[in-house]
């Protein structure tokens, strides 16, 4: 058995390259749906569809447990998934399998609360905001969970997130340097003029984000802190496989690379992140 990875494209790999070095023994097939991505513009119902079909393609190929390594699958589709299709779906495969996303260990990390966790109102006013910032998907930022779920936890973050609509697809092109730049430093400037000032802290909230972390690090006022959404989600899944025995990870160190796209080699931006060459497979 094995671990499976999911994203619209190459941006997940930012989440399986942390789960990689986390759990170096345990068999891994990471799967782009590069025929469609990206996501972040598409109907929620196109979102759930393509997410279920990535879904069974890796329990297919001997996953017992998906993570869906994409901000946007994981706000829109993860919950409809869970309830409604993987009770039956378990049921007719004979064994144990799961999906996971990556939403609920960022909002763990970036509120220090645990996910049962609702803060009790407090009367009185809260003289100190920590103002959050989430670069994300159009799709990500409609669904507003981000603002749902951490103002459940608490009430002294304000949530704002920025849609960067056109940057996973740029990413995933494999875009240059300074046309990569530009369109992070155009979403900085439009949440700080938004705000009046910059966040106090940020999370990028679409997993592609992570591939040209450096260049927000650049945009955003030195030493921002930002969530780092990979490490929160290697810690959560590690756990998580502790306490669920029954989700068997492999003990073999394999790693499967698969697109629904073009198969071959990915770009040099990709590569350079990956740090080495990096060859996807037909699904
Ligand atoms: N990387 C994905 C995310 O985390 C999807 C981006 C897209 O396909 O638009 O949201």
């Amino acid at each position: 058995m094995a671990i499976g990875v999911f994203d619209s494209g190459v941006g997940g790999l930012s989440v399986h390259h942390t789960l990689v070095d986390r759990m170096p023994a345990a068999d891994f097939i990471y799967l782009a749906d590069q025929a469609h991505t990206p996501y972040g513009g598409r109907p929620g119902e196109e979102i759930v569809t393509l997410t279920r079909a990535g879904c069974e393609r890796l329990f297919d190929a001997g996953a017992s447990l998906v993570i869906l390594a994409c901000n946007t699958a994981s706000a829109i589709a993860l919950r409809r998934l869970q309830q409604t299709w993987l009770p039956g779906y378990r049921k007719a495969l004979g064994r144990p399998v799961n999906v996971l996303g990556i939403i609920v260990p960022t909002i763990e990390a970036a509120t220090g609360r645990p996910w049962q966790h609702e803060v009790e109102r407090r009367a009185e006013k809260i003289e100190k905001l920590d103002v959050l910032g989430i670069f994300c998907t159009s799709a990500t930022a409609n669904s507003r969970v981000y603002e749902i779920e951490i103002d459940k936890r608490r009430d002294d973050v304000a949530v704002f997130c920025e849609p960067c609509p056109t940057l996973a697809g740029l990413i995933e092109k494999g875009a240059g340097a300074v046309e990569l730049a530009t369109v992070v430093e155009k979403h900085v400037e439009a949440l700080r003029a938004r705000l009046g000032r910059h966040p106090d802290r940020a999370i990028l909230g679409c997993t592609h984000y992570e591939i040209v972390a450096d260049m927000f690090r650049a945009a955003l006022p030195q030493g921002t802190p930002l969530i780092h959404q990979p490490q929160a989600t290697a810690d959560a899944i590690a756990l998580y496989l502790e306490r669920h025995p029954e989700y068997d990870p492999g003990t073999g160190g394999t790693r499967r690379f698969l697109t629904t796209g073009t198969p071959g080699p990915q770009s040099g931006l990709v590569e350079a992140f990956w740090g080495a060459p990096l060859t996807f497979d037909a699904a």
